[in-house]
């Protein structure tokens, strides 16, 4: 993920003016990433905390440049009102209470600082072709959500952030459109396929759907059937 997401997330932070010595929160760092390339390129003069429920994907060696916290998001703030940037990518959609996540990482944010969401919205998808593609996706969906995975948080992003009476307000949304073959394709392969046992066991996929997407995944010149949407929203106290 962080491969296939990482260009676009720095893209949007190299948008939004960061000092270079800001206080900066990462939420959901997995693997800490963006963390490490924030504290490289962006606020090389600041501090950078970066908290994961788990760290096991964070490699020791960056542990000079960032600070990696053990923590729960939707438990509570991180340093209430201390951070000039708060970021968090593809977490929102995993957790219990996505409302709780939303108020901890805003209280996290300094007056006068930025907030930066990024989550998927599978919207897309509704007009992948050929129709067994979007029976896949439906089937995915409704797996996701029997174990309480959002995947159409994206679009209520920037409304969420509303609620805080946050200002300067913008919300934008991109699809990766992908061939067989692709990076993205190999993503969706393994994810499938390592997910492939409780899809079938859920009851909300087959082997033959599963076959077929798989298939089409692996299909270099077949480029029209698979979008992929994420949506990002950022805004200031
Ligand atoms: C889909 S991964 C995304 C990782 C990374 N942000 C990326 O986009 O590559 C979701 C991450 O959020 C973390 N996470 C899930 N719920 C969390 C919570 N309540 N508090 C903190 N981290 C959480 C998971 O442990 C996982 O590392």
């Amino acid at each position: 993920m962080s491969q296939l997401l990482d260009p676009m997330h720095r893209r949007y932070i190299e948008s939004l003016g960061i000092s270079r010595d800001a206080r900066v929160l990462e939420i959901g760092c997995g693997n800490g990433s963006m963390s490490v390339w924030v504290a490289e390129h962006i606020a090389s003069g600041g501090q950078i905390v970066a908290v994961d429920l788990d760290l096991s994907l964070v490699d020791d060696a960056h542990a000079s440049r960032v600070e990696f916290r053990q923590g729960d998001i939707v438990a509570g703030p991180v340093d209430p009102g201390c951070f000039d940037f708060v970021t968090a990518r593809a977490v929102l959609h995993h957790v219990a209470d996505a409302n709780a996540a939303t108020g901890n990482l805003v209280a996290s944010l300094k007056p006068g600082g930025v907030i930066l969401l990024i989550e998927p919205d599978f919207l897309p998808v509704s007009v992948a072709e050929p129709m067994e593609i979007r029976t896949f996706w439906n089937g995915w969906f409704a797996w996701g959500r029997e174990r309480g995975i959002d995947y159409h948080i994206g679009r209520t992003l920037a409304a969420r952030l509303a609620t805080y009476g946050l200002a300067e307000i913008g919300g934008a949304a991109e699809t990766a459109v992908y061939n067989g073959g692709s990076p993205w394709a190999d993503y969706w392969c393994q994810t499938i396929t390592e997910l492939r046992g409780d899809l079938v066991g859920s009851g909300k996929l087959n082997e033959t759907l599963i076959d077929t997407f798989l298939a089409h995944c692996a299909d270099p010149v077949d480029a029209d059937n698979r979008v992929y949407g994420r949506s990002r929203a950022c805004a200031r106290p």
